[in-house]
């Protein structure tokens, strides 16, 4: 079966239709290794396509951030409730690309979709986890004993949570907001170890994961594709949480 070639690339989850049509027009695009410039090309199932030296297809790995809402669960598919892959275009679902690790229903904020189960292995190894940076909005005045608390590791229920960066950003009474850096991702980590020191977690947002941020103007509910740059800076910061 043949089908047009900007057609092939936005199924790919590639690019958008218009967009497919713009980079095969900039001469980005190869078949069977020839640039081709023309969009309505029809190619068929045997034909291997390039797109910026990639090569496009259901085994093509995929690498994206999404800015997950509240209200929206972490998972590959739920009967009742939305999930994350429920933001995604039905191209990239069937191929396979799925979130790296949970936030909860009610955290909003930076998660990395993939189907490189490699890496999305290593990104959740216990041994290599890398850096993971929330903001917290929780009950009560945070001080510096919190800090302390965090930095020595809050002993839990079941395990003692790992030394954790702790930064106050607004203190008060009733309500703090801070930053907090954690390397770990066991289940509700975070809420439960400002739970430990009585401090009920009322928001929660994860502003980056390792060397991903959230790009400025992105909006809840919106995805991008990681560049090759990004990709690499995520496998360096595996390796280094390794050998740290
Ligand atoms: N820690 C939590 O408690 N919840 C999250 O969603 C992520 C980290």
């Amino acid at each position: 079966m043949s089908v047009r070639l900007d057609k092939f690339l936005s199924q790919s989850g590639e690019r958008s239709r218009s967009e497919a049509v713009k980079a095969v027009r900039a001469g980005q695009v190869r078949v069977n290794g020839q640039p081709v410039r023309d969009p309505a090309l029809k190619i068929n199932e045997t034909d291997v396509v390039t797109l910026a030296g990639e090569t496009v297809g259901d085994d093509a790995l995929q690498y994206y951030l999404l800015y997950k809402p509240s209200g929206v669960l972490t998972a590959a598919r739920d009967s009742r409730a939305e999930t994350v892959m429920d933001l995604l275009p039905e191209a990239l679902r069937r191929r396979k690309v799925l979130p790296v690790g949970r936030l909860d229903k009610d955290t909003t904020g930076l998660l990395i979709l993939t189907n490189d189960g490699t890496l999305a292995h290593s990104l959740l190894d216990p041994k290599r986890h890398v850096w993971k940076r929330y903001i917290a909005t929780v009950e009560g005045r945070l001080d510096e004993s919190d800090v302390q608390a965090f930095a020595e590791g809050i002993p839990l229920k079941d395990f003692t949570a790992k030394p954790a960066q702790l930064r106050i950003l607004e203190a008060g009474d009733e309500q703090s907001r801070a930053e907090v850096e954690v390397r770990e991702g066991k289940f509700h980590q975070v809420k439960r170890m400002f739970g430990a020191r009585g401090h009920e977690v009322t928001a929660l947002h994860r502003a980056s994961f390792g060397p991903l941020t959230i790009p400025d103007g992105m909006k809840t509910g919106d995805h991008i594709r990681l560049t090759e740059e990004q990709i690499d800076l995520l496998r360096k910061a595996v390796q280094n949480a390794s050998e740290s």
